[in-house]
Formats: structure tokens, sequence, C-alpha cells
């Protein structure tokens, strides 16, 4: 077989496998007949050789660095990849998921067997994100700092279509990757003689036992999540303020370069989905984070007793396909005369627009399995992005041009929906809960 033949062969048995098992909780499971499958076939072959489509870069004016960030080398520690502003551009692209442990991990997350972490990582191994790997960073200026936080199954490395745009606006990104069970799979150290071996140990995708109760599971890890994202935010302050830090990855990228670069009062989250709810919690405990953007959260993992304690300002950015009347209902929760809450929704898109398993794919491919919408994924995330600043700018009291995009925030614009599509009156709130998965 020729390479191209292969390469959409393996394509097409990890998108089956996408469709046959769904993307865990994520959304609900595609239901296709096995039938349907084989009509497809033909299609998918000749789809998946081309259009294959790549990680945007920032829209912004700065070049994007990018580097891992492990403090301190236990699973207790920070462990975070960080997007910033750099003013270098000699330096090569950043793998995108750079380790065969997080297909394997995802492989968990899929339900589907282990061989296909071989097959993912033939596809998937070897690309990039156009950001400077451990390029120095921009100095002169200090900057807003954003802490991302991740979905189910997901990881570190997978929203770089947001932290690239960030940081090409002036932002450092830390995005966390959590230790609570709820990453495709994460490493840290034994102990100081495995961090300077660089002998990892793997922790992977924890997955619900038959008849497990889910909601005070991901309770417990939504809370570890966001304790984890205000120690990232200690960690960085720390840095910032110019404590000595020794990253256990030993990376050329020198952390001192980040002391005095952070606009400390000038701090907040963004999560997507589980990393949604993760924004809501770290807000809840939380006040150095002056205001939370959750794209298209998932609001299950959430205790009753959250819901009164933000006065921050937050901003759902929703996709049209993914959410449902108990989710919103729980969002709109969180509303009331004296605090700002605002919502817009993504037309035609999909719950995987906001990470970047949405450029990873060709158009028809990605459409088939969901992880992209009708709406071109490149528009989908700009406006995701441009709303985003925008709203930050508001909050975070920033001088910059960001207001540009003040209407968005209002869902002004032919591809959004102001608020929801989510009809929620007369519902019945039981019966919908008992679908909500
Ligand atoms: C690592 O960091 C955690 C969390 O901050 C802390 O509890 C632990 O004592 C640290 N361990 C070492 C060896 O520094
Ligand atoms: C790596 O760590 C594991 C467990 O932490 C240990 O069993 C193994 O011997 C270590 N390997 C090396 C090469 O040090
Ligand atoms: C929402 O649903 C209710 C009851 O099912 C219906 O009366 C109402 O017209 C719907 N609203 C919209 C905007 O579709």
């Amino acid at each position: 077989m020729v390479p191209s033949k292969l390469h959409a062969l393996f394509c097409l048995c990890s998108c089956l496998t996408l469709v046959r098992f769904g993307w865990q909780d994520l959304h609900p499971a595609a239901q296709m007949k096995s039938s349907v499958w084989l009509n497809e076939i033909q299609a998918l072959i000749a789809a998946a050789s081309f259009g294959q489509t790549k990680i945007p870069r920032g829209s912004g004016s700065y070049s994007v660095g990018c580097t891992d960030l492990m403090f301190n080398y236990t699973k207790k520690g920070s462990f975070l990849r960080l997007y910033y502003p750099t003013q270098d551009d000699d330096h090569h692209d950043t793998l995108w998921i750079p380790n065969k442990e997080y297909f394997f991990g995802l492989t968990k997350v899929l339900g589907t067997h282990s061989i296909m972490a071989k097959f993912l990582g033939l596809l998937f191994g070897s690309m990039t994100t156009p950001a400077k790997w451990n390029s120095p960073l921009r100095t002169g200026e200090k900057y807003p700092l954003i802490v991302f936080s991740h979905g189910l199954g997901a990881f570190r490395t997978i929203y770089s279509a947001v932290g690239n745009d960030l940081a090409s606006h002036g932002f450092i990104v830390a995005a966390v990757e959590h230790r609570d069970g709820s990453a495709s799979a994460t490493y840290y150290f034994e102990d100081q003689s495995a961090a300077m071996k660089g002998n990892k140990s793997w922790l992977y995708f924890k997955t619900l036992k038959r008849d497990e109760d889910e909601a005070p599971l991901r309770n417990e890890q939504v809370r570890q999540r966001a304790k984890e994202c205000s120690q990232a935010l200690d960690l960085i302050l720390d840095i910032d303020h110019g404590r000595p830090v020794q990253n256990a990855l030993e990376l050329e990228f020198d952390v001192k370069q980040l002391k005095d670069s952070i606009d400390r009062n000038k701090v907040a989250m963004i999560g997507h989905s589980f990393g949604g709810a993760t924004v809501i919690q770290a807000l809840s405990e939380d006040q150095r984070f002056r205001c939370g953007i959750a794209l298209d959260a998932w609001m299950l993992p959430l205790g009753d007793e959250v819901y009164s304690r933000i006065p921050q300002p937050l901003f759902f950015i929703n996709s049209e396909q993914f959410q449902f009347p108990a989710n919103i209902i729980k969002m709109k929760k969180l509303y009331s005369p004296d605090r700002e809450r605002k919502m817009i929704t993504i037309r035609d898109s999909v719950h995987q627009n906001f990470d970047d398993f949405t450029f990873a794919t060709g158009k028809i491919v990605g459409y088939i399995f969901r992880l992209k919408g009708h709406i071109d994924s490149n528009v989908a995330i700009d406006l995701s992005n441009k709303a985003s600043l925008a709203f930050l700018q508001k909050h975070l009291g920033l001088q910059k041009d960001f207001d540009q995009w003040n209407s968005l925030i209002e869902g002004e614009d032919e591809n959004l929906i102001p608020g929801t599509n989510i009809n929620i009156t007369c519902q019945h709130i039981n019966t919908l809960q008992n679908s909500a998965r």
C-alpha cells in the first residue's frame, strides 16, 4: 500500500473507533449501525487522505513560544504547558502530543483496544502546533495571566489553538494537566533520582466502575482540579516574585525569565467542559481569579454550595450540539441581577470545536466523527477567542483594542446565538436529568 492509503486506513480505524464508542461522556455516543459504517468506508478513505488541516497560529501580533513546567516532581506538584509571547522566531514548532502514553490513555478514554494507541500515534505523533518550543520570553512588558483547565479525557497540550491565540494577544497562558484521574494520561516522578533520570511514572484515565455513581466522583475531582489551578497560580506568581524554581523537566527555557513578567492583578481562568466546571469551582474558592470563561461547561461535577459563591464575572461560550436543558438550568442558577453573566452559543458547532482535535482531521472525516460541526473550525475558534478577549479586556481592565469585539459577547454575529439554543421553559427537570448523560 502506498503511504497515503496506509495513512487513510489508520485514520479510518481510529475514526471508526471514535464513532463506535463516542468520546466518553463528553457527548452522547453516536449510534451508527455497522451497515452505515460500511457505506461510509469508501468516502472516508477518499476524505482522510486529503484536506488535513492545521492547528491555527494566533491572530494577534506577538509571536508565540511554548514550554512545559513541572514543579515539584511529585504527583502533588504542578504540571503545566505555558504559552507566552516570544521575541525569537528561530525555534522549532512545538510537538503537539509529546509522549506515546497519551495515545494509550486516549484508548482508555475511548474504551477501545490498546492496539489503537499505535494507530493514533502514527496519525498524530509527529503533528506540531505553531508555537516556538522553548523560545525566550519577550521582555519589556507585564502580561496578564490565564490559567486553563482541560476537559475529561484530555490533557495539557490539546488546547493550543486557544493558548496560541491568547499568547499572540499578549497573555501568558498556563494550561494545567490535572492529576485527578480525568486526564487521559499524565506523569510525575517518584523521587529526585527518577526525576534526574527522566524515569516517568504514568497516571492514567480513571474509568467509572460499573454502577458507580458519577456525581460524587466528579465532585471530588472538580475540587482537586480547582486546587491544582490555584496551586499553578501560586507557582507562577512565586516565579514572578523571583523565587528560584527548578523545573523537574530540565528544558532549555529558563523559568527565571518569568521574573517580573506577570501583571499580578490581571488573572483569569478559562476551561473546557469538565474544565468549565473547574473554572466555576476555582472562582468560588480563589478570588485572585477575577473572571472566568467556561467553554461548553459540563455542570454535573459542581456541588450545590458553589452557586451562590461566585461574585466574579462569568462568560459561557457554548456549542450548539452539546448543551442540554439540565446543564443550561444549572448555568442559569448562577445568574443574579447584581452579577455579570454572559452566554453565547456558536451556531452549528460541536463540543470538540473548542479543542485541537477539531483541526486534526480533514473536513469530512472530522464532521462525520463529530470533531467538527457544520461550521468551519477556524471560524468557530476565532469567534470563541475574540469574544473571550473582549470579555477579558472588560473585566481585567486591559488597555488593548479587544473591545472591538464587544458585540460578540452579546452574540451579535451571524454565527452566534445570543444566550442559548436550548429551550428550558416548561420542562420537567427530573426526566431531563435522567437523559443528561
Ligand atoms: C511538592 O509539592 C506539594 C504541593 O505543593 C507539597 O505538598 C510537597 O511537600 C512537595 N514535595 C516536595 C518533595 O517538595
Ligand atoms: C523507574 O522507576 C520504576 C518505579 O518507580 C522502577 O521500578 C524502575 O527500576 C526505574 N527504572 C530505572 C531505569 O531507574
Ligand atoms: C419552549 O417550550 C415551550 C413548552 O414546550 C413552548 O411553549 C415555547 O414556545 C418554546 N419556546 C421556544 C422559543 O421555542
